[in-house]
């Protein structure tokens, strides 16, 4: 049988690099986005490109109804300060969206999800490394946006035959490792994307937030994952569902995390400039650490993180910059 998917939010971000996965590895791709924050630039050359939005019943129907072995849904708004002053954007988009493809998919053929999810779920720590089992509350209203369609999924699950696979991201970091995908996250709001502008002189000073935390240099530590091993997950979730594997919901990091201090002294390195910085105070509900415990996705897909050491991590993401700068 075709290997085919639908991948909603294929020209963003994370979503580019699993529709390059995904490609290589022989799947036939749809990817539908409405290029919100998703750029053309990053399609890939073989994919069939719909350009339209999530919230089109219509549309989504249409493309639902043409039997896909698996959906890939990441499309979302994501910025979790921003949820917290715009809760109205979010419920419409993430909760709205998200109730639109469940509703549509239960009507259609096309049974198997995968979604993006993350660990804000978890809000702050209990314990660490986080797994599974940690309890979920979240901190801000993107993460309960995620939360809530985890649990909306569940119930479609049990209750009109979806199948799912719901992939818990850590810190998403990193480019392509073959320079393929050179157009930038868009405001992006993490430290990697912040410390390669600083490098760059697009930004004045990058801003650290507190230096007196229980870490090895006092700064704010969190499991950074190459955006290539979620993508390789999204394709092992894919092969899961399709030999009839059980819904899953795991985790997706490397169970090492990262001082800002160790990013900013690595960047240093690799680039060979050096990152004006300055240490200010803690951010209100940041948390000391954050890391994963991934013995579940390891266990039920077969997955393990191969390229989220510093070093890939960095030099993927500042070369990506540098050709973008060249572009520009
Ligand atoms: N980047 C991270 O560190 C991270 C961490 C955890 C979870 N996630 C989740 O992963 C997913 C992808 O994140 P990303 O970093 O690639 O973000 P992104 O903004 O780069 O990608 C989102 C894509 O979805 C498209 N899109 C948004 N709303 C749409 C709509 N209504 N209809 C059609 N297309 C729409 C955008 O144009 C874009 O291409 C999101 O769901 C995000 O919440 C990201």
């Amino acid at each position: 049988m075709e290997k085919n998917v639908l991948v909603i939010g294929g020209a963003g971000y994370i979503g580019s690099h699993v529709v390059f996965e995904l490609i290589d590895q022989g799947w036939r791709v749809t990817i539908l986005d409405n290029l919100s924050s998703g750029l053309r630039q990053n399609l890939h050359p073989q994919a069939r490109f719909v350009e339209g939005d999530l919230l089109d019943r219509a549309l989504l129907q249409e493309l639902l109804r043409e039997g896909y072995q698996s959906v890939v849904y990441l499309a979302a708004k994501k910025a979790a300060g921003e949820s917290m002053v715009k809760p109205e954007l979010y419920c419409q988009q993430n909760l709205g969206g998200g109730q639109v493809l469940l509703e549509e998919m239960a009507q259609s053929p096309s049974k198997n999800l995968i979604f993006s999810s993350t660990a804000a779920v978890y809000g702050n720590p209990q314990y660490l490394p986080l797994d599974e089992g940690h309890p979920t509350n979240p901190m801000n209203y993107y993460g309960y946006t995620k939360l809530s369609f985890e649990q909306n999924l569940a119930w479609f699950a049990q209750l009109k035959g979806l199948r799912f696979v719901v992939l818990r991201y850590f810190n998403a970091a990193g480019y392509d490792l073959r320079g393929r995908i050179t157009g930038l996250e868009q405001n992006p709001a993490n430290l990697i994307p912040l410390v390669m502008e600083a490098l760059l002189g697009e930004r004045d000073e990058l801003r650290v937030f507190g230096q007196d935390y229980n870490t090895k240099d006092g700064t704010g530590e969190r499991d950074y994952i190459h955006v290539t091993d979620l993508a390789r997950a999204h394709r092992l979730a894919a092969g899961h569902l399709n030999q009839g594997g059980e819904n899953l919901t795991v985790n997706l990091g490397t169970g090492a995390a990262h001082t800002v201090l160790e990013i900013i002294q690595e960047a240093e390195q690799i680039s060979g400039k050096k990152v004006p910085y300055k240490v200010v105070g803690r951010r209100e509900g940041d948390p000391c650490s954050v890391l994963a415990d991934y013995a579940l996705a390891q266990e039920k897909l077969g997955w393990v993180p191969k390229f989220s050491a510093l070093e890939p991590i960095l030099s993927s993401t500042w070369k990506a910059y540098l050709a973008n700068q060249a572009q520009s």
